[in-house]
């Protein structure tokens, strides 16, 4: 099955094609994000305008270098929320319209959900790679359910435990900011550029990060929930109590390396506690822009090692972050695996995807 995947939930433009929910025989990402970089974030308005000049030659850019027409696809999915609601509607309007005069399918698409399938995705030319204890190996991409997934991004932070693509429980969640969301607030402290989380990570690469001491949130409840403000507001204090050292670069690589721990630890102890929670996991995924980040993944590796889990991240960068393949396998595996689910396409800024499944599983 060929799916046209179109993505535009927040600053990017995307249109993919996906054969069966892996192979991706293309994928273009335009993102305006640059263009946002003297304000400091997105404005909505703006991102929209940007996408409505974008999402046509986008689509067909993806069309010519998957090499095929649009007859040959066999449906249409789009996000339908949670985003900003002009740039979802860019996408949402752009495919009914496509859909209705190429006489195709239209599948709505939780934003989540197309995360949730990332790690499945398969650039035709290049292998996954996956981690298993010490060895480094190519994935036969044979699902082992169930999977334990990390899906962390800038909007949200979440610990999905799933016995199939897309059917599970919702472990943990956080209760105020995204982890995304504590690396860009920390890189703003900081005075780095938007978006804050790759430059923040940069910055700690050469730094110590045992230098400074920051908290290690919720780690007396009894689940897997996330907090991240008061790391923030400690970073802020740090800063504060620094005075003019805190200018001092050798002291800014030390404060952005512990600060990136202190997230990364506190995203690991989450897991960690998931993991005992359900004994039966095969693989712990991480998704979304922060599975990016490199001591991330080294952190969940060793979490995998311990618990002698698989541990998988999306194949290449561009699948960490937001773009429109993750949305065409997540089409895929609800026509499979859901063939009774029909959500109501209505474009929405914010959709709840555990409503979502539950509404599904009572209707089943
Ligand atoms: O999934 P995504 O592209 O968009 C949302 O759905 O939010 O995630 C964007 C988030 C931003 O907060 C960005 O700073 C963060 O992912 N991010 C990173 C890295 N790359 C992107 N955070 C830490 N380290 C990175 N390397
Ligand atoms: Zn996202």
């Amino acid at each position: 099955m060929l799916i046209l995947g179109i993505e535009t939930s927040c600053d990017e433009t995307s249109a993919a094609v996906v054969r069966d929910g892996w192979e991706v025989l293309n994928c273009v990402i335009s993102s305006s994000q640059k263009d946002f970089t003297a304000m400091g974030g997105v404005i909505p308005e703006d991102a929209a305008r940007k996408q409505l000049e974008s999402i046509l030659p986008v689509i067909e850019l993806a069309l010519k270098k998957a090499n095929i027409g649009h007859n040959d696809i066999d449906s249409i999915a789009v996000t339908y929320g949670p985003g900003l609601l002009g740039s979802l509607l860019v996408g949402t309007s752009t495919a009914r319209v496509l859909a209705r005069i190429w006489n195709k399918p239209l599948l709505a698409v939780h934003h989540t959900l197309g995360h949730l399938s990332s790690t499945w995705l398969k650039e035709m030319k290049s292998e996954k790679r996956i981690v298993k204890n010490d060895t480094v190996s190519i994935a036969n991409d044979e699902p082992h359910f169930p999977v334990l997934t990390l899906s962390v991004s800038g909007g949200h932070t979440d610990l999905w435990y799933r016995n199939a693509h897309t059917n599970g429980v919702l472990a943990g969640t956080t209760r105020d900011d995204a982890a995304g969301e504590a690396f860009d607030k920390g890189a703003v402290l900081l005075g780095l550029p938007y978006p804050g989380g790759p430059a923040l990570a940069k910055l700690a690469e050469s730094g110590d990060e045992t230098t400074f001491d920051f908290p290690n949130p919720l780690q007396h409840e009894k689940n897997p929930d996330f907090s991240f403000s008061g790391l923030k507001t400690s970073l802020k204090y740090l800063l504060r109590d620094l005075g003019p050292k805190a200018e001092d670069q050798k002291t800014r690589v030390d404060i952005a390396a512990s600060f990136q721990f202190a997230i990364c630890r506190h995203l690991g102890s989450r897991i960690t506690m998931a993991l005992e929670m359900y004994p039966e996991t095969k693989e712990l995924h991480i998704v979304g822009g922060v599975s990016a980040n490199l001591r991330l993944r080294a952190l969940a590796t060793d979490i995998g090692k311990r618990a002698d889990v698989t541990v998988r991240w999306p194949s290449v960068l561009s699948y960490c972050t937001d773009n429109a393949a993750m949305i065409a396998a997540a089409a895929y595996f609800e026509q499979t695996e859901k063939t009774e689910r029909k959500p109501a396409f209505q474009t929405q800024a914010t959709a709840s995807l555990q409503e979502l499944i539950a509404a599904t599983n009572t209707a089943a």
